[in-house]
């Protein structure tokens, strides 16, 4: 049994993160999307609601679960039981802070490996803080997160009418 985690803040999830899902959950028999519960970290949607949008958009997947978890994330696999952790790789900016979270969970950990699935070149400038800028000054995120969620992002900043 393949069990993995796919771990992140996901504050909002975008097309990205969901494209990763869909690709990873074929990979593996099971999947735990784990949500980041970081109060430390300023975050625009409370943990709940960053589960509870994942759970409605991933819903027809059989073998992905949503939770929030903290602490470290090796703690929160060998809880799980889980070998695998995946991330997504856009670009080479991402790779440097990667392979350092990569190399120190397996550092602390032996067991657990890091797969990284390149993005889609659709979704390569993509990212959670991108859609934030975009969407706290009005513009057009429709391309950039699913529609379900477009109007709960407008409505964190005040804006109405969108997405609707
Ligand atoms: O979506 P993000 O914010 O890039 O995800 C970062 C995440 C959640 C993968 C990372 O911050 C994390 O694993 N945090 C939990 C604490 C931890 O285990 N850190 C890695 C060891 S340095």
């Amino acid at each position: 049994m393949k069990r993995a985690i796919y771990p992140g803040s996901f504050d909002p999830v975008t097309n990205g993160h969901l494209d990763i899902i869909a690709r990873s959950a074929r990979l593996v028999d099971e999947l735990i999307v784990g949500v980041l519960n970081n109060r430390a970290k300023n975050a625009l949607f409370s943990a709940e609601d960053r589960v509870s949008m994942l759970k409605e958009l991933t819903s027809h997947y059989p073998n992905v679960t949503i939770e929030a978890f903290d602490g470290l994330l090796v703690d929160y696999a060998k809880r799980n039981d889980a070998a695998i952790i995946v991330r997504g790789l856009r670009a080479v900016t991402d790779f440097e802070y990667e392979l350092q979270i990569a190399q120190t969970n397996h550092e602390i950990y032996e067991q657990i490996e890091t797969i990284f699935l390149t993005t889609r070149l659709e979704y390569a400038y993509l990212s959670s803080t991108i859609v934030k800028e975009v969407a706290s000054y009005g513009g057009d995120i429709s391309r950039f997160v699913p529609q379900q969620i477009i109007a709960r992002v407008y409505a964190k900043y005040g804006i109405e009418g969108f997405g609707k």
